[in-house]
């Protein structure tokens, strides 16, 4: 009997090698959701997004900024969302510690009022995630900030109140922070010049959001972005973009099980290099349709892979491309560039029969031909699905642990993929201390 630590609440359990057939559907972008709900901070009337994702992630940011005095509304998959009268509060530090993404309400706060407080938000499983970047680029646009006792104090200086636009030069392409900066631009007076922003599809979405209020942005996708800051924005009704780490998700649940399955709706161009990598590895990718993408099988060889900023190869799909790798015949190389501490899967996948060996942020895959079901604990959002993924494929049964990191992330994961045959289900786990017993939740 697996002996679960008292705090799990429910777990995963998996049959492997079930084929999988058929279509299932993408949620909406959590990494778009996540900022256009900040970016709401920046209009002072009623705006209205479509598509959100159910996730315990936009959960928790419907949280921070009813924290700091916007009115939300749910229903569904729309949230209506009015932050007229949105005030000094400073968002609560348990919250902003289990939500990192609440940072992103720093720069539309300081372009609404003149002068805002946030919460330092903490590391995290795969990195420190500092935020120097943001920081520097509210400083560059006239902000006084300052870090005290964990919160960041930002203060617009001058009588004016408003913030100043600047030409400003990231470092590293920062998705973060080219957001942050975005959005602080949007209400300054005069322009702001972004250098080596970063070009992730979630940036043309918060900028596509952002000018459907009024803003005026060009260059979003592009390593320069131009915004010319104005007076006010105004009301808007904007639905999010597919979510493209989803779709990439479930192409490997795919392509490990050897199954032809199908996807919509997807945006192609968002999964470029994902595609082009489940080529070389073997699998055929169809784009259908414009928005719908089918994976035809093929027997699984090595590649390489390596993490950059968009158009690389993105840091979000590493865990689960690993999966694939460890049953492509083969050696293959992942370098992982992008966080300093995001390998964490590996020894999980080790516990599966994984042949990798981690040197730094280099991970050595051996191709073996089967992996084995074992109990395994997720250590982050992308290793727990990069998990599920291996059980899909593997000899026997795998229970997953740790649910809490899936379940920021993905929306239903386990009824996508048992809308495509997986022999998945969600266990309530109620352990007290004597007997553990285990009733299906899904
Ligand atoms: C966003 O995080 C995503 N999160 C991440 O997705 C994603 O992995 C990442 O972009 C890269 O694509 C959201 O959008 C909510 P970064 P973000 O700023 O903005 C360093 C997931 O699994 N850096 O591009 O935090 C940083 O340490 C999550 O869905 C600084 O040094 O990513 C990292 O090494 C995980 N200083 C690198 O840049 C800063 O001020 C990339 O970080 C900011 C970042």
């Amino acid at each position: 009997m697996t002996n679960y630590s008292e705090e799990q609440t429910s777990i995963l359990e998996i049959q492997g090698k079930t084929p999988l057939r058929g279509e299932t559907y993408i949620s909406g972008a959590k990494n778009s959701a996540l900022v256009l709900m900040a970016g709401g901070i920046l209009c002072s009337e009623d705006c209205r997004l479509r598509n959100l994702p159910l996730l315990v992630d936009i959960e928790r940011m419907t949280q921070i900024l009813a924290a700091v005095g916007v009115k939300l509304q749910r229903n569904g998959d729309i949230l209506d969302i009015n932050a007229k009268d949105i005030g000094q509060d400073q968002a609560p530090y348990e919250l902003v510690s289990q939500l990192r993404a609440s940072f992103f309400v720093i720069g539309p706060l300081l372009a609404r009022l003149g002068m805002t407080r946030v919460p330092l938000p903490g590391g995290c499983a795969i990195g420190a995630r500092p935020v120097d970047l943001h920081v520097r680029g509210l400083q560059a646009m006239g902000a006084d900030v300052r870090i005290e006792h964990g919160v960041v104090h930002a203060c617009v200086k001058g009588s004016r109140k408003r913030l100043q636009g600047a030409k400003i030069y990231l470092d590293y392409p920062s998705v973060g922070a080219t957001e942050t900066i975005m959005m602080a631009a949007t209400l300054a007076e005069g322009e702001t010049i972004i250098e080596n922003a970063a070009q992730e599809p979630e940036i043309i979405d918060l900028a596509n959001f952002c000018r459907s209020m009024g803003a005026r942005i060009k260059g979003a996708g592009s390593n320069k972005i131009v915004v010319s800051g104005v007076e006010r924005l105004h009301s808007t009704d904007y639905s999010v973009i597919p979510d493209r780490i989803e779709a990439g998700t479930l192409l490997i649940a795919g392509a490990i099980t050897q199954s032809e399955i199908s996807l919509a709706p997807v945006v192609p161009e968002h999964l470029a290099s994902v595609i082009a990598k489940l080529r070389e590895v073997g699998p055929q990718v169809i784009i259908e349709d414009s928005n719908r993408l089918r994976l035809i099988p093929a027997p699984l060889r090595a590649t390489d892979l390596k993490t950059l900023p968009f158009p690389g190869f993105p840091t979000d799909m590493q865990a689960q491309f690993m999966a694939l790798l460890t049953v492509s015949e083969g050696s293959s190389m992942v370098t992982e560039t992008v966080f300093e501490n995001r390998l964490r899967h590996v020894a999980e996948l080790q516990r599966m029969g994984a042949d990798i060996r981690v040197k730094g942020n280099i991970a050595l895959v051996q191709g073996i031909p089967f992996l084995s079901g074992a109990p395994v604990m997720a250590t982050d959002l992308r290793a727990s699905a990069a998990l599920v993924l291996a059980g899909l494929a593997a000899q026997g049964t795998t229970i997953v642990q740790g649910l809490h990191h899936l379940d920021r992330g993905y929306d239903n994961l386990e009824a996508k993929l048992r809308k495509l045959g997986a022999n998945i289900r969600r266990v309530k786990v109620t352990d007290d201390q004597d007997n553990i017993e285990y009733s299906a939740v899904s």
